[in-house]
């Protein structure tokens, strides 16, 4: 498997790889082609992509907004699951997050999602029960 930065070119596959990915993953307008286009200009090295045989396996957004790392959209093809994609993909992203000076990384993740809420224990992450989480769409 090689991991390697994400290109709009993997667009098409990243997409249907979000689309297959169940109610874990909710595709939203932040997701179109010209917003991930923007996004790929902030931290480049930390949205990327797995591959095996120049097929696309799996796919980590990750994030830095200079105080907080934030991981997004992580998916794997149902075929490679357990196989140890996902976990390689996001210790990577934590391994770049943390070259870049950060001290923390959250992610969310659906409260049904317990296959997802495995892998972030496994690798130290834990529920912020007292915290809220808030949005508003501008
Ligand atoms: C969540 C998700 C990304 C995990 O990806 P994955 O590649 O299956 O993750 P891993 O293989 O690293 O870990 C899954 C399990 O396989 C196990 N595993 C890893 N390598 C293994 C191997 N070689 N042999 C057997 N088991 C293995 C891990 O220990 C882990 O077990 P655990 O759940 O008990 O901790 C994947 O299930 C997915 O795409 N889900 C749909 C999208 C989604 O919900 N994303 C999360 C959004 S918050």
């Amino acid at each position: 498997m090689l991991m390697r930065p994400f290109q709009m070119s993997d667009y098409p596959a990243v997409l249907a790889l979000w689309q297959q990915s169940g109610p874990g993953i909710t595709l939203r307008p932040s997701d179109e082609p010209a917003e991930v286009a923007r996004k790929l200009e902030r931290d480049p090295d930390l949205f990327l992509v797995a591959e095996e045989d120049t097929i696309v396996i799996g796919v980590i957004m990750g994030a830095w907004d200079g105080r907080r790392g934030w991981i997004h959209h992580l998916a794997v093809q149902p075929s490679w699951r357990n196989r140890g994609v996902g976990s390689a993909l996001l210790s990577e992203v934590e391994k770049r997050l943390k070259a870049k000076g950060c001290l923390k990384v959250n992610l969310m993740v659906l409260k049904d999602n317990i296959d997802a809420q495995r892998l972030y224990a496994r690798l130290g992450y834990q529920a912020m029960a007292s915290t809220l989480l808030m949005g508003k769409e501008l």
